[in-house]
């Protein structure tokens, strides 16, 4: 089926524009989610063997989940489950609902296999997210795996008044997901990655732990008037071009805010040399670079931080992911998760299922019995 796709599927697909691939293919799995029976064939040739992992007080049913960015709508939520994958992390989602960047604003760079992107956070605004998420709560079609969501900030938000924009968001989408991720870490934001600073992030995490608080005192208080919801697992996404000593002040938060993980990494403002001029042309477009050339600083990233907290905090590898060796080295440098985007626009929908069926594999060859065991087993 991968074979199928990268020979046939892939070339044609690759001769139109990325955004208005990327679309079709939302349209598509939106229409499948609507149709129980359609979502039923997916998932007989896509579904993945379980792996399961337990993390954040959630069950996963495998750790390969689909990473921030490709279905910032709820378009297509029952589809990821049916894809294979363990876990979906929806949005980016802002306060407000803000069109992105003009196009063309994605660029595949396709013989280094890697995406330019600066989207900008183009999405419908918390409100329309939430009555989404609340007419596939009603369905009956939610996904049977963790669902999360990515916050970032509206645009129009002046950076000093970032933490209530993200706490805005997360009071209204609180009831209906499983977990949070702040994302300071998005390259396309003037001046968003600035809240990787101690002291900005600081207080956008004693925001959120506010509002975790006041749901907590006011029962029946949440927009959809359900009762209280039990404190939410909030995680943070960092840039790979931070450097160690940047990352361990984020890591000093991370007792004092509650941080229950760390998603690393984000894309990069990072260039690989190129002689090629096509190359030279995508590498020119300003932007956030993910694929292949962003596997090994994410990795890095991950190993730092594992090595630094000996995996107190739990880490969600991402960057560069195509195949179960390239996610197992994230689960050996200290990733108890790991997330895909680029990875699956160039191996096509198999690639959970591809994944989880290679780490099942490793792990036999390891002569490990659950994956938690192979979690910063390579990290000296
Ligand atoms: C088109 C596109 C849009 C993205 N949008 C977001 C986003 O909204 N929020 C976010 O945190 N990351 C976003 N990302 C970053 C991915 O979630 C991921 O961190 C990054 O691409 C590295 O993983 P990959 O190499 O598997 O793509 C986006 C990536 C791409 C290619």
């Amino acid at each position: 089926m991968n074979w199928l796709y990268r020979h046939v599927v892939r070339p044609v697909l690759f001769t139109q524009p990325a955004e208005s691939i990327h679309n079709r293919t939302m349209g598509a799995l939106g229409w499948a989610s609507r149709h129980p029976s359609v979502c039923s064939a997916l998932h007989s040739l896509f579904g993945a063997p379980r792996l399961p992992v337990d993390l954040f007080g959630l069950n996963f049913p495998n750790p390969v989940g689909l990473a921030a960015g490709m279905d910032k709508h709820a378009e297509a939520l029952p589809a990821w489950h049916s894809l294979g994958f363990g876990f979906s992390e929806l949005g980016a989602v802002t306060w407000r609902a803000q069109p992105g960047n003009p196009p063309p604003r994605v660029f595949r760079a396709i013989s280094d296999q890697a995406v330019i992107n600066r989207m900008g956070f183009n999405n419908p605004g918390a409100e329309a997210l939430a009555l989404r998420l609340a007419d596939w709560r009603a369905s009956g079609r939610w996904p049977n795996h963790p669902v999360g969501i990515n916050l970032g900030k509206s645009k129009i938000t002046p950076l000093l008044k970032a933490a209530q924009d993200y706490a805005d968001s997360f009071r209204l989408l609180r009831p209906y997901l499983d977990f949070f991720v702040v994302n300071v870490s998005s390259p396309n934001t003037p001046n968003l990655r600035q809240l990787q600073d101690k002291a900005a992030l600081d207080e956008i995490l004693a925001a959120l732990q506010e509002v975790q608080k006041e749901s907590a005192r006011t029962p029946g208080s949440t927009p959809n008037s359900e009762p209280p919801t039990p404190a939410k697992p909030i995680l943070v996404k960092v840039a790979p071009d931070l450097s160690f000593e940047a990352l361990d002040e984020i890591l000093e938060l991370a007792g004092p805010r509650q941080i229950a993980g760390i998603v690393a990494t984000n894309t990069t403002l990072t260039r690989p040399q190129r002689d090629h001029p096509a190359l030279q042309r995508v590498y020119a477009e300003a932007g956030g670079l993910s694929g292949a050339p962003l596997r090994l600083r994410s990795t890095e990233v991950v190993r730092h931080l594992f090595r630094q907290t000996r995996g107190a905090v739990p880490i969600i590898g991402v960057g560069g992911i195509f195949n179960a060796v390239d996610a197992w080295e994230k689960i050996t440098a200290g990733a108890a998760l790991v997330q895909v985007y680029t990875g699956m626009v160039f191996e096509g929908p198999g690639i959970a299922r591809a994944i989880v069926s290679g780490l099942a594999e490793s792990l036999r060859r390891a002569g490990l019995k659950e994956l938690r065991q192979a979690v910063g087993i390579g990290v000296a």
